[in-house]
């Protein structure tokens, strides 16, 4: 017990300290399925799910492109996933840690509407004819936008 606190601790400070996720922090969709079924049942009808499936096979190689075609292509984790949006999910997806809202924004989970959640791939690089605009495009990723108006 006083073990997984303390790593939980030192993954928060890790956390404050800005420290940049390692491949390897990525637990990928299926693991947060198990949970949240509806989520991932929705997730899988927008285009993000299809974010790397729709590049070429020589793209799907470069990372030039899966850098934000993908969540985590060195994982094997296609698709702009639940954790390109939510966060590295390796010290947030136990129970424990995800009842206790506090602690799991401490060790790296983001609510999603937050602006670094889009930012990071929604640059003013990235193509479109008019520019990102993230409220509008919270509409369209959000899991249940009826019940929550
Ligand atoms: C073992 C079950 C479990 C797993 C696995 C799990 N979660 Fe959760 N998650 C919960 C519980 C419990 C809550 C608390 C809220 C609730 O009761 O729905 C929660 C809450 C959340 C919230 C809402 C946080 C808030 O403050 O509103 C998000 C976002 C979330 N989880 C994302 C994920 C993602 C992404 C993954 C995979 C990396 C994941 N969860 C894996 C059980 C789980
Ligand atoms: C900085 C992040 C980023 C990088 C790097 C990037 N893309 Fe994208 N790409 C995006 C985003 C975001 C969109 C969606 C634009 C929108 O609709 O707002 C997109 C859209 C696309 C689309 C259009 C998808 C569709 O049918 O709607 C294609 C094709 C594409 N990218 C190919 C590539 C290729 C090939 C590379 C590598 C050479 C690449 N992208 C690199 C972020 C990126
Ligand atoms: C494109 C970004 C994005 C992706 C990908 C994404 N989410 Fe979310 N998620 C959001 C946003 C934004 C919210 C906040 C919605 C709101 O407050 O209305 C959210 C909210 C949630 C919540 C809180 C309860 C709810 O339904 O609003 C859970 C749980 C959750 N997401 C789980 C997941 C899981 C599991 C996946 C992958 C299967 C996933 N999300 C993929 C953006 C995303
Ligand atoms: C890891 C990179 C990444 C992140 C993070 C990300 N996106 Fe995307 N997004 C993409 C890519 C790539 C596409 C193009 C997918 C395709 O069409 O193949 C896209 C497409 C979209 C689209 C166009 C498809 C549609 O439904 O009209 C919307 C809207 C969108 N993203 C909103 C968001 C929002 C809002 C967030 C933050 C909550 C977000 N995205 C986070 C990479 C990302």
């Amino acid at each position: 017990m006083h073990g997984t606190t303390r790593r939980l601790v030192a993954a928060a400070l890790l956390a404050l300290a800005g420290g940049t996720a390692a491949a390897s922090d990525y637990v990928g969709a299926r693991r947060c399925k198990s949970c949240h079924v509806a989520e991932y049942e929705h997730w899988k009808q927008t285009p993000h799910a299809q974010a790397t499936a729709r590049l070429t096979e020589a793209q799907r190689r470069d990372r030039r492109c899966t850098v934000c075609h993908a969540t985590s292509a060195e994982d094997g984790l296609y698709g702009v996933q639940c954790e390109s949006c939510h966060g590295p999910g390796r010290h947030y997806w136990p129970e424990n840690v995800m009842k206790d809202a506090e602690l799991a924004k401490a060790v790296g989970l983001l609510q999603g509407t937050e602006p670094a959640a889009c930012d990071r791939c929604h640059t003013a690089e990235t193509p479109r004819v008019t520019p990102f605009d993230r409220k509008k495009a919270l509409e369209k990723v959000r899991h249940r936008p009826a019940e929550k108006g």
